[in-house]
């Protein structure tokens, strides 16, 4: 006896120190989920790893957490081998802090609804897939998201105002889609971070309403949708704004009454109907990387200045009576 574990005891040591993984540390009902999962996927190739006799700590497309070993992390990316609806059973794992399934152009379906279960999730971004259907509500039960992103999909109908209740948002893509319906006013009361705004490419219509101009957004990307009306709220000496693109809608206001945000460096407004002249204030930004206004009705001479001589007279073209470098001179 004694001799045995004497025997035992170093060979149990060296075993150890040899394989340090060979200790089993997948949650076993994770390991069950994520087998539903591959099988609902229908067994793809990229999921071939997850085989049930080994840990599911070890499986490619997954992080478990390192002290408690619970599944944190799911992304799949680019296969188009996956195909189907997301499956309901990624709402039981419960210490999901992220989610991403991008360049799945054969997931089609709606958002899966047992996402609402996943109070952890820090980071959801579902993107370049076929999955159609709304916005969902419950999207603003997950208090932890910080990123939200379900960009180049085929969503439809209009954006919850509910997402202004989401503290801790860093980035709203919806960029992309078909959605309709107005800009939420609630985006103007995000309470904790403000979030970069990415809705572009999309059918929204409507007011971009006035509140969004007591936050300071640090991206505004509205591009390509059919919004009307006024746009001088999003500007404003006392901004930080980096990046505001509004091109292709259809906005009308006078832009000799906007003050541009100190640092923009971003400034696309072509293919609107705004009217006035360029303020000289525009001269004061020596930040400014790129500006478009082209195709709108402004008039006027273009001040001397700053950055606004050193762009492209493609910057300006297209205007009512819009003159002077780099256009032709004033008359
Ligand atoms: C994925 O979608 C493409 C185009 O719709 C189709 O040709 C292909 O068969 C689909 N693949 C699978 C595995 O469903
Ligand atoms: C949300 O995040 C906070 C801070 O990181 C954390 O303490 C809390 O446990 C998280 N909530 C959930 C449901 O994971
Ligand atoms: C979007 O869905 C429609 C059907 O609702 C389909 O005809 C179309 O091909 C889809 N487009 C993309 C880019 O997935
Ligand atoms: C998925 O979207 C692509 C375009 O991104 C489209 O060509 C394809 O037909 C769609 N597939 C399905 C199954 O809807
Ligand atoms: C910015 O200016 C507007 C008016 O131009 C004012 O109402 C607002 O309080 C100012 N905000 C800050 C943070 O100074
Ligand atoms: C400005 O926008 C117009 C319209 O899209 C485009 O034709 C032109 O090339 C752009 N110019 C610059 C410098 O971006």
């Amino acid at each position: 006896m004694k001799l045995s574990l004497h025997f035992l005891l170093p060979l149990l040591l060296l075993s150890a120190l040899l394989c340090p993984s060979s200790a089993v540390l997948c949650h076993p009902q994770d390991k069950k989920v994520l087998l539903e999962i591959k099988k609902a996927f229908n067994d793809p190739y990229v999921l071939s790893s997850w085989n049930p006799d080994t840990d599911c700590c070890h499986w490619y497309c997954v992080k478990c957490d390192r002290t408690t070993h619970r599944i944190i992390s799911l992304v799949i990316i680019t296969d188009n081998k996956i195909s189907g609806p997301i499956p309901p059973q990624v709402g039981d794992l419960p210490f999901l802090q992220t989610l991403i399934f991008h360049k799945l152009s054969n997931i089609t379906g709606p958002i899966q609804p047992a996402i609402a279960k996943l109070k952890s999730l820090k980071f959801l971004w579902l993107s370049w897939t076929n999955i159609s259907g709304s916005v969902p509500d419950f999207l603003s039960q997950l208090k932890n998201l910080t990123f939200l992103d379900l960009s180049f999909n085929n969503l439809t109908g209009s954006i919850p105002s509910s997402l202004s209740l989401l503290p801790n948002l860093d980035a709203i893509h919806l960029d992309r889609n078909k959605l309709t319906g107005s800009i939420p006013a609630s985006f103007g009361e995000f309470q904790g971070s403000i979030p970069n705004l990415y809705l572009s490419h999309n059918q929204l219509t409507g007011k971009i309403p006035a509140s969004l101009g007591k936050l300071d957004f640090n991206t505004i990307d509205f591009s390509r949708n059919k919004l009307e009306g006024d746009a001088s709220m999003l500007f404003g000496s006392n901004k930080t704004t980096f990046l505001v693109d509004l091109s292709r809608n259809m906005l009308e206001f006078d832009l000799s009454k906007v003050e541009i945000p100190k640092n923009l460096q971003y400034l696309d407004l072509n293919h609107n109907r705004i009217t006035g002249s360029i303020p000289v204030g525009f001269t004061a930004d020596s930040n400014l990387q790129f500006f478009n206004v082209s195709y709108n009705r402004l008039c006027g001479e273009i001040p001397v200045g700053g950055k606004l001589q050193s762009f492209d007279y493609s910057s300006y073209f297209h205007n009512k009576c819009l003159c002077g470098a780099p256009l032709s001179s004033c008359k």
